[in-house]
């Protein structure tokens, strides 16, 4: 007996000062299994336990316990102080200097595009706009068709349209070449009235300095029951008065022709050029900034609607030469040229939003 607690003593010991030095996980799970796995050490006494004399098991029984006990919450006691350890070492590890100063990072600008984008989105939305949105490839039907341009008119060249492959039923779709089937994906879409602006890429197969084959357009759409010209002329003015932020603007609204207005205007605004730069607002020059007029009674029935009973005007600009004439940039291509240089120079900062109360720019 006394020699067998002498035994037990003694793997105490043993086992107790391994857990102690156990310095990993997997150290620590050899020492579990030496001991109290199926076949461990302690384990092998308590299957001989039933071999015992009645006496003999009395004492070794719960001595065994006790000491599975002890093992156990020695190897939880002793887990405990590793993970400690480990999360002490990682704190120490990935500390942060806060006192360092900030690495002069350069910051990234706001592209003329979207600044353009986001004033000319001011300013219509404080006079009762939404945004509207249509796909970049277009179904023949949206881009030309429902707007009033069959296959053979004459418009269609002037759009150097970038046609996708025939498909099987003989159609093919296009990259679109204004903002404009936006204006019929709206009417299906919404009862008047109609008060929109959809903002977007539109592509052309053309390139010189202020041509590139993809670009900006903004399309405005306004139909209800008696919107008329006047409306058209006093929004147009508002709108070149709020983003060119001049107190003083000439207007010119010239009679055109789009095969989806009817009448049509083109708006030239007054410049002067001064050494090489335009002034916008005064001046004996003329700069043509965007296409208008009022919706053509065929695009109004392509659109799902009556045109006995529903009118009203469109509008489309192009914002990037917007950008050009406003911030006076010269070379429409360099705006898609993604040079770092440029893009610091003519960007805006993040941090400043156009608003109306605020400022656009
Ligand atoms: N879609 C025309 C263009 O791209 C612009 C325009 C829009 C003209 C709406 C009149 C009305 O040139």
């Amino acid at each position: 007996m006394t020699g067998a607690n002498e035994e037990l003593a003694t793997l105490e010991q043993e086992i107790l000062a391994r857990v102690a030095s156990s310095d990993d996980e997997a150290a620590l799970e050899d020492v579990r299994v030496s001991a109290l796995g199926k076949k461990g050490s302690v384990s092998q006494l308590m299957k001989g336990l039933g071999a015992m004399q009645p006496q003999e098991r009395q004492v070794m029984g719960p001595a065994l316990n006790g000491l599975k006990a002890k093992i156990g919450d020695a190897i939880a006691a002793r887990r405990g102080e590793l993970h400690n350890a480990l999360l002490e070492a990682r704190l120490a590890g990935e500390g942060v200097d806060v006192t360092l100063s900030v690495r002069p990072e350069r910051r990234g600008t706001i592209h003329p595009v979207s600044q353009v984008l986001d004033e000319v989105i001011q300013i219509f939305g404080d006079m009762g706009f939404a945004v509207a949105e249509g796909p970049h490839i277009e179904t023949d039907f949206y881009n030309f068709e429902a707007l009033n341009i069959p296959p053979e008119h004459p418009a269609r060249q002037e759009h150097d349209t970038f046609y996708f492959n025939e498909r099987e039923d003989g159609t093919r779709m296009v990259l679109r070449t204004h903002t404009s089937p936006v204006q019929i994906r709206t009417m299906e879409k919404q009862a008047p009235p109609i008060r929109i602006i959809a903002p977007g890429r539109t592509y052309r197969c053309d390139s010189d300095q202020t041509h590139t084959p993809m670009f900006h357009q903004v399309e405005g759409l306004v139909l209800d029951e008696t919107t008329h010209l006047g409306h058209l002329k006093w929004c147009l003015e508002e709108f070149c008065k709020a983003f060119f932020e001049v107190d003083e603007l000439k207007m010119r609204f010239r009679a055109s022709h789009f095969p989806f207005t009817e009448p049509s205007m083109e708006v030239d605004i007054g410049c002067s050029f001064e050494a090489g730069h335009v002034k916008i607002g005064t001046g004996d020059d003329w700069l043509e900034i965007l296409g208008s007029g009022m919706v053509h009674p065929d695009v109004i029935r392509a659109g799902g609607l009556d045109p006995a009973k529903i009118q009203g005007f469109a509008f489309g600009v192009g914002l990037d030469r917007l950008a050009m004439l406003k911030y006076g940039i010269s070379d429409l291509r360099a705006f898609f040229e993604a040079d770092l240089r440029w893009l610091r120079h003519y960007g805006f900062s993040a941090l400043s939003q156009p608003t109306l109360p605020g400022g656009l720019s």
